[in-house]
């Protein structure tokens, strides 16, 4: 910027300054406030970002596909999306890496028009300006194709038409007598149960390991598809292994049956993937501290990566008292990076799958740096008892502090080779 243009810029500052008017963004957005419509504006962002749930029998408790069904919500809409609690999407904005996959998450001058449709009165707009309904995909469809091998929870689970939220594991034997490679894998409720279904988490046992590990499988949740890995890359399933199903029941006024499964795509037999996508639990710390009433309680943890890798995916893992968490790196010079923080909220279990050409790239000898923080006061709504101390567990009331990580390794030619890419990818956007 030139000095001119600059100094022009604390000009206009100053006088507008001087004529009481706190800043200059709301100058402009007073002025295109009162033509913020439904039709025009608010309805393309509920398409994008709220109606795959907010719609009759999906999960959300209302429909929000025409101005008759958003007009009475919004007030709540406005406060939801202003605090960033809906849509449920806790990455942190102003650190890490910022491009994911099936991210339906708001930017700031979308809340700003949503803020300002509300302020205004909450206008329909101009029929006209409507956009054609959102088409949505038929549950009954797998998004990785007919599956070779599917796995459902052990039993039908009824969800009773008032039931309280319902969270717990559900183990099923996999049933698989040999060891194969995983080319594809996607979670999804039955086609019944697919409104009570919050969201599903399957995570498969090392029949061979001595602890009673589960590895990480696949999120179910709405807006996103199942993992088809790139060609050559796959995850290896043992014979004899267990799926577990971490589930999420809410439910919906009808008593409903839900079966939830998983259905597996398979290399050829024979077929050894060049590249094994790892998913790893990442910076436990089993020796939690968490005073009564203490509401920013802070622990470490640390993973040190052997080969190369390139990241694919994070998850925070904590129970009800968990408030935030980042994942950093620390490099093999010392420098040091934050990769991703997400605040917290026990009820949504969320898989954040960073976009291939930003995700992360880390040479080997770096260490992962899991930092996670617990809030044990009353402020925390998922808090059962702030008058107790609370520590690591396995029950849901107790605690846990780690990060699911989803990576694979690659030699240093392939990891040399993507960093020059990633170079000159910056250049071009320079
Ligand atoms: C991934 C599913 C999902 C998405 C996407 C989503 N919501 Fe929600 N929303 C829910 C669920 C489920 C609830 C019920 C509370 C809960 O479980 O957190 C909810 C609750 C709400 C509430 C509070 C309702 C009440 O009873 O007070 C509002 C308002 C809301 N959502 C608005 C939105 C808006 C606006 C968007 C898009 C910008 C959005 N939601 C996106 C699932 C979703």
């Amino acid at each position: 910027m030139s000095l001119f243009t600059h100094s022009r810029f604390v000009l206009a500052v100053a006088l507008v300054a001087a004529l009481g008017v706190v800043a200059l963004p709301s100058v402009s957005a007073a002025q295109n406030d009162a033509e913020v419509t439904f039709t025009k504006d608010v309805a393309p962002i509920l398409q994008r970002s709220c109606q795959e749930c907010h719609r009759t029998d999906s999960i959300a408790p209302m429909s929000l596909l025409t101005y008759e069904e958003a007009r009475p919500w919004a007030r709540s809409i406005k406060d939801k999306v202003i605090t960033r609690a809906m849509p449920p999407w806790y990455i942190d904005k102003n650190i890490g890496v910022q491009e994911f996959k099936y991210d339906y998450s708001l930017t700031d001058d979308e809340i700003s028009t949503i803020a300002a449709w509300v302020d205004n009165g909450a206008p329909q707009g101009n029929l006209a300006d409507m956009p054609p309904a959102r088409q949505f995909r038929d549950i009954a469809e797998w998004k990785i194709g007919e599956p070779d091998w599917v796995v459902e929870i052990p039993e039908p689970f009824v969800v009773a038409a008032a039931a309280p939220n319902w969270w717990g594991d559900l183990v099923s034997d996999s049933g698989l007598t040999e060891d194969r490679w995983v080319k594809a894998v996607e979670t999804k409720p039955s086609i019944e149960g697919f409104p009570v279904v919050h969201h599903a988490v399957t995570s498969m046992s090392d029949p061979e390991s001595d602890d009673d590990d589960y590895n990480f499988l696949n999120e179910y949740a709405l807006g996103k598809n199942g993992d088809i890995f790139p060609d050559g890359t796959g995850r290896m399933i043992k014979a004899g292994s267990q799926i577990k199903f971490n589930m999420h029941y809410a439910a919906n006024g009808v008593e409903t049956t839900d079966r939830t499964r998983v259905g597996i795509t398979f290399y050829p037999r024979g077929v050894v993937p060049e590249r094994e996508l790892i998913s790893a639990h990442v910076g436990d710390d089993e020796d939690l501290d968490i005073p009564a009433g203490e509401s920013n309680v802070r622990h470490d943890g640390f993973y040190r990566l052997k080969e190369n890798a390139h990241i694919t995916a994070f998850q925070a893992h904590l129970h009800n008292l968990g408030k935030r968490q980042c994942l950093g790196a620390v490099l093999p010079d010392n420098t040091k990076q934050i990769l991703s923080c997400a605040d917290w909220d026990f009820g949504w279990h969320i898989v954040y799958n960073y976009e291939d050409d930003v995700a992360p790239l880390l040479p080997k000898g770096t260490t992962l740096h899991v930092t996670s923080w617990h809030d044990n006061s009353d402020a925390n709504r998922w808090n059962d008892d702030p008058t107790n101390w609370a520590g690591f567990g396995q029950r849901s009331n107790d605690e846990m502090s780690f990060a699911w990580v989803s990576y694979y390794e690659i030699d240093d030619e392939t990891f040399e080779k993507k960093v020059e890419a990633r170079k000159g990818q910056t250049d071009n956007d320079e």
